[in-house]
């Protein structure tokens, strides 16, 4: 039975006929003239959803395009002052159905509802569990407790080892895979497990050794700072895969690694000068060169440390070969700027963290939040090193992650 704005705002099926022994009792009701209050059980809390939003998301044929989940009401013509003018609950069903000032009707199903509370607890989960997992900063002497090992042969074939690997991922932004093939495809067969491959300047799959006549700086045999990739991107390629293959017996070729969020929350600390120049001034990266015949001359503006909406870290970018010579930034910026710049490359390279991997390694790491480095070695023919890497998208990688989650712990959205 419809219930009539003016026979009373509220509808509450307190006793459910025929609905089966799992039905709940649900009631509904109208509030502000513009919001409609559920109850989703007789002891639980009431949900609040804004009427002008339920409208915008009715599910009905004419509103919604099932097969792709798409909206297609017009919105051309959407009326903001829309409001609900009777409700009636479906225990059978779990469904609340909705008539509109404009004569439309939708209906809602109750777990749906549930699933987009606006209650801020709830938004919080949804935020930090199935949007994008929460990050676990870390210090350089938390390293052993934060690594996480997964063997390759079960990435690959364990559905649920693939979701650990990367939930590690996302959470510490560092994962190592053991065990893989000593072979040149295992990036490729790795990222196809993801999803694709992510391609750059440099290709799909790199082989990173020393190169004579190398056309990037990684390519030498010298150490190699700690940096993050292709800061001269806009959109960089957000995790490293990087296979061993050989490695070489001399004392190095050590990778190292420390957490640039860490870093960059132990500066806003201690220095919050610093921190606040090197989120706000933009730095020109560049890379000039050419690869397989092909020239290239990339430029990409951004802050070492770059903020999102509400102030936390989202990236970092560092690189000293490629930081172009181009400053573009008022002359009183230089000198400040370097002071902070310095004094943030040494809080990172005293947080980081050496070690070396072994033939059948596969490192895996966050691009644009942790620096990567490499202690440098000596490139004889008797002792030579050979890492072959690859990037993935976190677009992609997230994408997945829910994907499985929702398949692998009935999580539902
Ligand atoms: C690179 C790099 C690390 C390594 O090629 O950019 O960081 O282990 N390489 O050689
Ligand atoms: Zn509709
Ligand atoms: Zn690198």
């Amino acid at each position: 039975m419809w219930v009539p704005r003016s026979l009373g705002r509220s509808l509450s099926q307190l006793k459910s006929i025929g609905s089966g022994p799992f039905a709940r009792q649900i009631s509904a009701k109208i509030v502000n003239e513009s919001s409609i209050e559920v109850q989703p059980e007789a002891d639980g809390k009431p949900l609040v959803f804004p009427g002008i939003w339920l409208r915008d998301n009715c599910m009905c044929e004419d509103c919604f395009h099932g097969s792709s989940k798409s909206r297609k009401l017009d919105w051309d013509s959407f009326d903001t002052r829309i409001r609900p003018v009777s409700l009636r609950t479906d225990e059978q069903c779990q469904e609340v159905l909705v008539k509109w000032s404009d004569a439309h009707e939708s209906r809602f199903a109750l777990r749906w509802l549930k699933e987009r509370s606006f209650e801020p607890d709830a938004q919080q989960k949804y935020l930090r569990e199935f949007y994008r997992p929460t990050t676990r900063n870390w210090a350089g002497s938390e390293f052993q407790e934060i690594a996480r090992h997964f063997s390759y042969e079960e990435v690959m074939a364990q559905d649920s080892v693939l979701m650990q690997w990367l939930q590690a991922l996302a959470v510490y932004g560092v994962a190592l895979l053991r065990g893989a093939p000593l072979d040149e495809g295992v990036v490729r067969r790795l990222a196809d497990r993801v999803g694709f491959i992510r391609r750059t300047t440099y290709g799909e799959e790199f082989v990173v050794q020393a190169k004579p006549g190398a056309q990037n700086f990684a390519y030498l045999s010298l150490p190699l700072p700690l940096h993050t990739d292709l800061p001269y991107y806009e959109y960089k390629p957000s995790v490293n895969i990087l296979h061993c293959v050989v490695q070489t017996d001399s004392p190095g070729g050590s990778n190292m690694l420390v957490d640039g969020f860490h870093v960059a929350d132990l500066l806003r600390r201690d220095h919050p000068e610093d921190f606040e120049r090197l989120s706000r001034v933009v730095i020109d990266w560049n890379d000039i060169g050419s690869e397989d015949g092909r020239e290239f001359h990339n430029i990409w503006r951004a802050p070492v440390i770059c903020l999102d909406a509400e102030g936390r870290c989202t990236r970092i970018n560092h690189s000293v070969p490629q930081r172009d010579s181009h400053f573009n930034v008022p002359l009183e910026e230089v000198l400040p700027w370097y002071e902070s710049y310095a004094r943030f490359v040494r809080l990172a390279i005293a947080d980081s963290h050496a070690f070396k991997t072994r033939p059948g390694d596969v490192l895996t790491f966050n691009n644009i939040r942790l620096l990567h480095g490499r202690t440098g070695y000596d490139d004889s023919k008797a002792s030579p090193r050979y890492i072959v890497g690859a990037y993935l998208d976190w677009d992609i990688i997230y994408s997945r992650l829910r994907v499985l989650r929702k398949r692998l712990t009935a999580s539902c959205q």
